[in-house]
């Protein structure tokens, strides 16, 4: 059995608030809200990136023996620091890791996290007494007053995978789809991603369902089989567009379960945002954390992981007995519940705030004294980038 031990995300300390960003932009509040289903946006500081935010996700869930036993380190993120060096190559040295690993980053837009769960399954399969390290990390950016600006998100999660999970027991079967469409992508030269909204919404929907029908015929298992379906969140409204239309012909019995625990999934999203490739990730943890949710050891999860571009999967887990024990819940509500509310002016100027490196190569800048990261960005020296840990 291989699957999830250890489960966390991180999100940076400031957000704004929808509502106010919807009045500022002379907007119905309710389309933010409601039409999109999201309450807050996490907005990062400069000191917070793809590498800082990777290793405050996977630095609480390390022990000892994990430093030791990690021959794998992955990173999924299409919002990488540096088109040659890796993001696990940086995480390799703040979090101190043995010598003797290998350490990757894989892209293909918010899918990547789960390339590098499979890779990382299949690693721990050949070799059960190792352990890997899968990581999903990402800032959303599409522009002040863009269509998708009410979408934008910043976080990572972080999971060790082993062959004696304390969570969720990850299931051989799965299946995946790509097709090579324009509905969202960054070109190398951009800082925001260009999109497609419309298209990007039809290109989710039809995916889920033609992989959906695909599954079903492979497998013969129908949504009977599954207690709950977790879904890349890029709103929160956008997985249960998929998910409805191929709930009419279920029973109203399961119909109602899969969409309770739908609501549930996207608790955290709602009041994040998206996080790209560890969207899927934290609607697992949001499920599973919510006090309301009445699953149980045994009860098949399913998945659909879908990344722009466009690749997805669907693939399942099994929750392993006393999976509750091992979850985060408290420290991420307390890192939810102690996060600082923006002002508008402090939110253009968070997002607008970038290096401005010099001639020579050299950029350095104190952490935001909102940044409250364990692992910070320093800023560059020479070209390099530099990462701080603070004293906890
Ligand atoms: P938009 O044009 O601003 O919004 O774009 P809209 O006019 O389509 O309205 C959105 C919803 O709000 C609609 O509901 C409206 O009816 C409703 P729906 O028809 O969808 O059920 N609405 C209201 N509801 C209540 N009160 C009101 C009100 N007004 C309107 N007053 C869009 C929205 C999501 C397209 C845009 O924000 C966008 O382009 N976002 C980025 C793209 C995106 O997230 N696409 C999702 C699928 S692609 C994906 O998931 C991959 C991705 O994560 C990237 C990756 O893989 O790396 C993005």
């Amino acid at each position: 059995m291989v699957g999830i031990d250890k489960i966390n995300f991180y999100t940076p300390n400031t957000y704004i608030k929808l509502e106010e960003l919807a009045n500022y932009r002379g907007v119905d509040p309710d389309k933010f809200t409601i039409g999109i289903g999201q309450s807050k946006m996490s907005v990062p500081p400069i000191s917070q990136d793809t590498v800082s935010m990777a290793a405050n996700a996977a630095y609480p869930l390390l022990t000892k023996n994990d430093l030791n036993n990690i021959d794998l380190i992955v990173v999924g993120t299409e919002t990488g620091v540096d088109e040659s060096k890796s993001v696990a190559s940086f995480i390799h040295q703040l979090l101190d890791i043995h010598p003797f690993a290998k350490s990757v980053d894989l892209k293909q837009a918010c899918y990547g996290a789960t390339a590098g769960l499979m890779m990382a399954v299949d690693f721990v399969r050949l070799h059960p007494d190792k352990k890997a390290l899968v990581i999903g990390s990402d800032i959303s950016r599409y522009g002040l007053n863009s269509s998708g600006e009410v979408t934008q998100g910043a976080g990572a999660i972080a999971m060790i995978i082993s062959s004696s999970p304390s969570i969720l027991e990850i299931e051989e079967v799965s299946v995946s789809m790509t097709k090579s469409i324009f509905d969202f992508w960054r070109p190398n030269y951009s800082k925001t991603a260009i999109v497609d909204g419309k298209f990007s919404n039809e290109a989710y929907i039809s995916f889920f369902s033609e992989l959906w029908h695909e599954y079903k015929n492979r497998t013969a298992r129908s949504f009977e089989d599954f207690s709950a379906f977790c879904f890349h969140l890029p709103y929160t409204k956008m997985g249960k567009k998929a998910l409805m239309p191929l709930l009419d012909a279920e029973a109203p019995n399961n119909k109602d379960l899969l969409l309770e625990h739908y609501q549930l999934s996207t608790t955290y999203s709602r009041d994040i945002g998206n996080i790209y490739t560890g969207s899927l990730y934290l609607s697992l943890m949001s499920l599973l954390e919510s006090t309301l949710s009445s699953l149980k050891e045994n009860q098949r999860i399913g998945f659909f992981s879908y990344g722009s571009g466009a690749v997805a999967e669907i693939f399942s887990g099994k929750l392993v007995p006393g999976f509750k024990d091992a979850l985060l819940t408290k420290q991420h509500d307390t890192l939810l519940n102690d996060r600082i509310s923006l002002s508008i002016d402090s939110y253009t100027d968070m997002f607008n705030d970038e290096l401005a490196i010099d001639s020579e190569g050299n950029h350095l800048f104190k952490q935001d004294k909102t940044d409250n990261g364990v692992f910070f960005f320093k800023g560059v020296e020479n070209h390099q980038r530099l990462y701080g840990k603070n004293k906890e």
